[in-house]
This record gives structure tokens, C-alpha cells and sequence, in this order.
């Protein structure tokens, strides 16, 4: 038995954008392992992302292990964009009753480096794709009689360190999040934010290459999570393992945070 059984899970961000890691063939994202493991725990998967080819390489890879998985193009800066992946995950599997929102980038620095286009873009790709997201997730999930939305956001929400306009979204993230599930609770829908700390992820891999040896003496766990750990709590969330969970964030960063 799935903890994830019977369900329609719609990740946004599903591919994954960058080498893969040292022995793997496939490259590996927060996406691409939560898309994964909703579909080993039993869920039909839509993976969407602004990409085609990477949305279907994590379809293939799930369908390749006997899961349940489709894929769709959608730029979350696009509405109708994200209107059509929730209506593409309907149109393939019948319903839609979870929700992950993955997407987000990093560019910009502090306030006086940044331009007035590179804030606009990290608004627009981080925050409004979300909000989009839930705008069109939402009534799907409440049809369907109640469900989940994970919004990944990052430690940078509440430290400093990645720069203005990263650190700006990612904690408009809590509020978006906390403003949606409260709202929402009436139909059933928690809503929560992962925090997930220094990750050797596709993302990562692809912007500053292997920081392992640099960053893991800073950690306390003396090490960089994996996008499996991070997929791990997202599936919790979305699992009614955490049926009383809503409206909070979890920090995933092997004690980064507590020091
Ligand atoms: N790796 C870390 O250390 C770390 C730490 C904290 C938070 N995060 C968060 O994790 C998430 C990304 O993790 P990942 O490893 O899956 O990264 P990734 O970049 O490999 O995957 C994200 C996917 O989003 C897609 N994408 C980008 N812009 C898009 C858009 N406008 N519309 C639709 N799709 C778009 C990309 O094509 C890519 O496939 C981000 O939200 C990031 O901020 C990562």
C-alpha cells in the first residue's frame, strides 16, 4: 500500500535542470525525486515544467518503473499556462488532488547589484507562478474533495546569503502559503511550505557545480541533503501522515538553521 494511493498528483518543476550527479545517468532535482516518489507511493503523476523534454524525462523514468505518469509544457509565467496543466492533469487521470509547486530560480544579488528585470522576473517566476498555480489547483482539488499543496521555498526565506530578490520570494512563499491554507481549510486543502537547506540537486549542480567539500563542514550533519530528502518531506506533507499539518513551513537542512 502507497501512502499516496488513488491519488492525482500535479508537480510543477518536475524536470530537472542541470548535470546529473557523480554516477547517476539521470540528473536528479527536488522536482524530478518528489515526482518519483508521489508515483512509488501509488499517485498518478502530471509533471509539468516550461521544458517538454525535461517534464517527459521524469514521465519516462516513472513509467520506466511501472508508475503512472504524463507530461505537459507550462511556463508558470504563462496563465494560461498553469490553467492547462491543471487541466491536462484532470483530462489524464480524472481528478486533482495534490499539488507541488517546485519552480524556482536565482538570479540577482543584493539590493544595489540587482536590476529592476531581474527582480521582476524572480516575482514573476517565484511567487506569481505559484500563486497562479493554486489559483487554478485549487478548485480542481476542492472538486475532487480535498487535498494537498506543497509550495518549496528555501532556508533562504528566513537567513540571508542567496541574494535580494531570492530571499524576498521565497519568504513572500510563507505568506502565500499561510493566506491560502487558512482560507482553504473549509475544503479540505492543507497547504504547507518545505524549507529545505544546501541541496546537491540538479539546480545546484547546474549554478555553482559540486560545493560539497566548501559547504559541508558549515552543517551540522557535515553534509549537503539530497533532492530524496527533500522529496521524502514533501510526500509527508502531501500524505495524510501529516492530516493536521497546514498552514506551516518545514525546514529540511540537516541543522543548518539551529546553529
Ligand atoms: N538545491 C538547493 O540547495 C535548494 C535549496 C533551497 C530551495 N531550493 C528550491 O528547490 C527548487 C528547485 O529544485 P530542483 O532541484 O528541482 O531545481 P531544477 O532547476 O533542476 O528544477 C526546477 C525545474 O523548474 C523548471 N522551471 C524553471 N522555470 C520555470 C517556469 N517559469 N515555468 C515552469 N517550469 C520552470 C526548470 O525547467 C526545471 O526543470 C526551487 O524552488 C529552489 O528554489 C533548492
Amino acid at each position: 500500500m502507497g501512502r499516496l494511493d488513488g491519488k492525482v498528483a500535479l508537480i510543477v518543476g518536475g524536470g530537472a535542470d542541470g548535470p546529473p550527479n557523480k554516477g547517476e545517468t539521470l540528473s536528479i532535482g527536488n522536482g524530478r525525486a518528489t515526482a518519483i516518489l508521489c508515483a512509488r507511493e501509488g499517485a498518478a503523476v502530471m509533471v509539468a515544467d516550461r521544458s517538454e523534454t525535461l517534464a517527459g524525462e521524469t514521465a519516462a523514468a516513472i513509467r520506466a518503473e511501472g508508475g503512472r505518469a504524463d507530461s505537459a509544457a507550462a511556463d508558470v509565467t504563462r496563465e494560461d499556462d498553469c490553467r492547462r496543466a491543471c487541466a491536462a492533469a484532470v483530462r489524464a487521470f480524472g481528478k486533482l488532488d495534490l499539488l507541488v509547486n517546485n519552480v524556482g530560480i536565482a538570479i540577482g544579488g543584493r539590493l544595489l547589484e540587482t536590476t529592476i528585470e531581474q527582480f521582476d522576473t524572480m516575482a514573476n517566476v517565484n511567487v506569481r507562478g505559484q500563486f497562479l498555480m493554486m489559483k487554478y489547483a485549487v478548485p480542481e482539488i476542492a472538486k475532487a474533495g480535498g487535498g494537498a499543496i506543497v509550495n518549496v521555498s528555501s532556508l533562504a526565506a528566513i537567513r540571508t546569503g542567496s541574494g535580494l530578490p531570492y530571499e524576498t520570494t521565497k519568504a513572500a512563499l510563507l505568506g502565500l502559503t499561510r493566506s491560502v491554507a487558512v482560507t482553504h481549510a473549509r475544503d479540505k486543502i492543507r497547504v504547507n511550505t518545505i524549507l529545505p537547506g544546501l541541496i546537491n540537486s540538479s539546480m545546484v549542480r547546474r549554478l555553482v557545480g559540486d560545493r560539497e567539500e566548501r559547504v559541508a563542514p558549515r552543517i551540522p550533519m557535515r553534509r549537503q541533503g539530497t533532492p530524496w530528502e527533500i522529496a521524502k518531506a514533501i510526500v509527508f506533507l502531501l500524505s495524510d501522515d501529516a492530516s493536521y499539518i497546514t498552514g506551516t513551513e518545514l525546514i529540511v537542512d540537516g541543522g543548518l538553521s539551529a546553529r
